[in-house]
């Protein structure tokens, strides 16, 4: 049985609305005044809410055959057969194939194009000048992905690739399809079709470029003799990436553009709203900044930077909730979660628990320190778990590491609207409206 909302629930709830400007207010006083277990309550769209490190498990680990991520909703409009929304073998096959480039081992490959990347958007910067972090956070983690996945250099596209990837963000963020699943939405047409043309390009383009080099497009790149190809070309001449392994695993150009479309909006807007994220608190936080900005200068690497990533994902994950299908009736302390009903973990109220976290509003990145208090499993959860955690969560974190080390070893950061913002959600929580800084430089050499 769901507790019913209780009218001074309900208006708590519209103020939090109101206060915090995101759903996020209310959905935190529905959990102080109901419990780890609720249902939205809003015509045309009730889903079930579940947090906590048991229900969480449930979900993601023990009984994960009772969900399902395939709704028919904006996502799977987009993606199709993407990684992210398909279930059952078809999800393993496509997560087997994109784990390799993936794997921490490849890391230290990227980070020469992390830093390089990082380096063309900060060269733009003029001394003094006021930038926004979400804005320049997206172009380096759009760079950053095209380039480690598809080994395409995005830089001179990135005017016309821009607006169709914003559409394309829109196009899955929440909003009044979520009550009204057939309402009209005007203007998506154009630029979804141009990215996806952009797309097909890249896709069409490598095997061209492997046909040239080898003969035949579909035949696994091992295989081939090096002595047969054209002179002076090698099989090192194809790059050996993400897209390189879904082309070899022989799969059509459609299902390598939905993988490729996944990978590259999962990929780019979460760590756009990490980094952003980060500067939101180090802007708040001049304390941390200051140490922070003393430990990469006299060490390079920082520990503590490492725990203000941590942090940063503990109160504001890019992904706030997972969303499930039940496709069979699920038992949360004995409060039922019908089949066919939509059921949402909620990483956000997970990792904001009181019962769980000291302070849990507050910031603090020292919580991370080695020897500090643990947390139960399950209770930290920014990449998700099981076996459909993020794939993506070891590569997100390291480019952030970079990312971050050479933007504050190169700039001087001063927040100029550090109070003034509020997490917005969309397709992942963002702070809006931007994240304004004022930038100077700290190494002579970058820059103008
Ligand atoms: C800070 C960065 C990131 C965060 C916070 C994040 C968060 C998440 C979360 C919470 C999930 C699980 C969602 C669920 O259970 O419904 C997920 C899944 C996924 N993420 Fe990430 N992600 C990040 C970076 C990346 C990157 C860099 C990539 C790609 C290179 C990526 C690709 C994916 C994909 C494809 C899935 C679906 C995996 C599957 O279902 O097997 N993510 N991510």
């Amino acid at each position: 049985m769901t507790k019913k909302i209780s009218p001074d629930t309900g208006r708590a709830a519209l103020r939090a609305l109101l206060k915090d400007r995101s759903p996020l207010g209310p959905l935190k006083v529905m959990a102080e005044h109901v419990g780890r277990f609720f249902q939205i309550p809003l015509p045309g769209f009730r889903p079930y809410v579940v947090f906590g490190p048991e229900s969480v498990r449930r979900v993601l680990v023990t009984e994960r055959n009772k969900v399902l991520w395939r709704n028919t909703d904006p996502v799977t409009d987009l993606l199709h057969h993407g990684l992210l929304i398909t279930d059952g073998e078809e999800h393993d096959h496509y997560r087997k194939l994109m784990e390799p480039p993936l794997h921490p081992s490849q890391l230290p490959g990227y980070t020469r194009m992390m830093i390089e990347q990082t380096d063309r958007v900060i060269s733009r910067w003029k001394e003094g000048e006021t930038v926004d972090m979400l804005i320049e956070s997206r172009k380096i983690a759009l760079l950053i992905i095209m380039q480690a996945l598809f080994s395409r250099d995005v830089w001179d596209d990135l005017p016309r690739i821009w607006t169709p990837i914003l559409k394309a963000i829109e196009y899955i963020s929440p909003g009044a399809w979520i009550i009204w699943r057939g309402i009209p939405r005007p203007g998506f047409r154009k630029p979804l079709k141009q990215l996806d043309d952009y797309l097909f390009g890249i896709i069409s383009e490598r095997r061209k470029k492997q046909v040239m080099l080898l003969g035949n497009s579909n035949e696994g790149l091992p295989s081939h003799d090096e002595d047969t190809l054209p002179p002076g070309a090698t099989q090192n001449d194809i790059p050996n990436d993400l897209l390189q392994h879904l082309i070899d695993a022989g799969l059509t150009d459609e299902i390598i553009r939905d993988q490729m479309l996944t990978m590259l909006i999962a990929g780019h807007d979460t760590s756009t709203a990490l980094l952003a994220w980060i500067f939101v608190l180090l802007g708040q936080h001049p304390q941390t900044h200051v140490r922070l900005i003393e430990q990469i200068h006299h060490d390079g690497r920082s520990i503590l930077l490492d725990q203000v990533i941590k942090e940063s994902l503990r109160l504001y994950p890019p992904i706030h909730i997972g969303n499930r299908l039940i496709a069979e009736e699920m038992d949360f302390d004995g409060n039922k979660a019908p089949k066919g009903e939509r059921l949402f973990y909620s990483i956000y109220l997970t990792q904001r628990d009181p019962a769980i976290w000291e302070n849990p509003d507050d910031f603090c990145p020292e919580r991370f320190a080695q020897g500090g208090n643990k947390t139960p499993p399950m209770s930290y959860i920014p990449f998700g778990g099981g076996p459909r955690a993020c794939i993506g969560a070891v590569f997100g974190q390291y480019e952030a590491r970079v990312v971050m080390t050479r933007l504050l070893q190169s700039f001087t950061f001063e927040p100029l609207n550090a109070g003034k913002i509020h997490a917005h959600m969309g397709a992942t929580l963002e702070p809006r409206p931007g994240v304004m800084m004022k930038v100077k430089h700290r190494m002579p050499n970058i820059g103008n």
